[in-house]
């Protein structure tokens, strides 16, 4: 149906989407232009980590943008300086990159493990990576990813990326040779339908790599700003990786994201990486109000409550639906549906004012913002308790 107030054809169309647009939002809630509201457990896609429209990051970024935008990338700015000082502060890694998205942070972390090789291990260039990991769209990282539907897509490839399968250590073991310069890894893979590394699998890879002289990088960029409970999700299995990509939650909305790394792998020269909008003051200072929320051991112990609030409350659903088992870890779970309904769950949903995303037919994937109170929590179930039941009667009637 074609929107008269907002015509839809002047965007191009790259993905199916419903004709809802959304004009407002605030906390865990969203309105469209109907004025009808929706409890959204997308928040951006896992980006809005305050919820929507936070004061405090509203505020930051109103102030900042009528101080100092940008003064260009060949200077220093003060917020930038502050982001990156408090992102080393906070982390195990030594200095910072910033960036746009989260696939030109992968993208500089592909760039910098080719760099090492070049200076460090004889030229060596290839990255293993997973199969089913997802680490962005441009050439290079859609060539990192190992999603199927990726596969056909704008061929020939960006060659140097071999694919082991997660959690099996022999795979990775398999693949590494005199070529080899690091190791990339989604730690919990999101879009595939929220499968996790175990803290065991990546304790194992963190040996390896160093037994090997390989870089291992951490594609933090759903899983890192308090995602999974702890500020960075490589805390949970008690390693370090030596290098570490940040974005979504960086900027609580805004388009930021970081590109992290030890010293010793923090081998750029003049000229290799740059670009116009990176770490320009106005994405740094929202950084900097998210980064000063988010990083409170207050904040993180409710979000890892409310982790565990909404992982009960999910089994218990499951249970009573005959669904199956609900996986990831702290405010990044999937409820496992058993039958490809999750279009259909998603398409009810929405009627119901209620946003949920199912990155795999058989698969629901909550990400909602990390001050989701219990009371939305128990909001989202009731309605997806509803239309379980509705989808449940269909079925049996069909
Ligand atoms: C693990 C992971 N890596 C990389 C990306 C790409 O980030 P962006 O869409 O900001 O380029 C995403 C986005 O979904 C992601 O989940």
């Amino acid at each position: 149906m074609p929107n008269a107030t907002h015509p839809f054809d002047a965007l191009m169309d790259i993905t199916a989407r419903p004709k809802t647009v959304f004009v407002r939002g605030e906390g865990a809630y969203l309105w469209d232009a109907a004025g009808k509201r929706y409890l959204d457990f997308i928040q951006g896609w896992a980006v809005n980590c305050l919820g929507h429209s936070p004061p405090a990051l509203a505020e930051a970024i109103s102030a900042q943008a009528k101080t100092l935008i940008t003064p260009s990338p060949a200077y220093y700015n003060d917020m930038s300086l502050k982001l990156a000082k408090a992102l080393v502060d906070n982390s195990c890694f030594d200095q910072v990159f910033f960036a746009n998205s989260g696939a030109e942070a992968n993208e500089g972390a592909i760039k910098l493990a080719r760099k090492y090789g070049s200076l460090r291990k004889n030229g060596a260039f290839e990255i293993i990576t997973f199969e089913g990991a997802f680490h962005g769209r441009t050439l290079a990282t859609m060539s990192a990813s190992g999603k199927k539907a990726f596969e056909p897509l704008f061929e020939p490839k960006v060659p140097g990326f071999r694919k082991a399968r997660l959690n099996d250590l022999a795979s990775v073991e398999a693949l590494i040779s005199d070529n080899t310069v690091a190791v990339m890894i989604e730690p919990i893979q999101g879009e595939a339908g929220v499968w996790p590394a175990t803290d065991q699998f990546l304790k194992e890879l963190r040996a390896l790599t160093q037994q090997h002289g390989l870089l291992l990088i951490f594609d933090e960029i759903q899983t890192g700003m308090g995602r999974t409970g702890k500020l960075f999700h490589y805390e949970n299995a008690e390693i370090e990786p030596d290098v570490m990509t940040l974005g979504k939650g960086i900027g609580g909305g805004v388009p930021l994201a970081a590109l992290l790394a030890s010293e010793a792998a923090s081998c750029f020269e003049h000229g290799d990486q740059g670009g116009t909008f990176n770490g320009n003051s106005l994405m740094c200072a929202a950084g900097l109000a998210v980064l000063g929320d988010v990083s409170k051991p207050a904040f993180l112990k409710a979000a890892a409550d409310a982790g565990l609030f909404l992982e009960g409350e999910l089994q218990k659903l499951s249970a009573r639906h005959g669904l199956g088992e609900v996986r990831g870890r702290g405010l990044l779970l999937a409820l496992d549906l058993k039958l490809p309904i999750g279009a259909a769950i998603v398409a009810q949903a929405l009627d119901a004012g209620l946003l949920l995303n199912s990155p795999q037919p058989d698969a629901l994937r909550f990400m909602p913002a990390l001050n989701v109170s219990r009371e939305e929590i128990l909001e989202m179930i009731h309605a997806l308790d509803a239309i379980l039941a509705k989808v449940g009667a269909a079925r049996r009637v069909a």
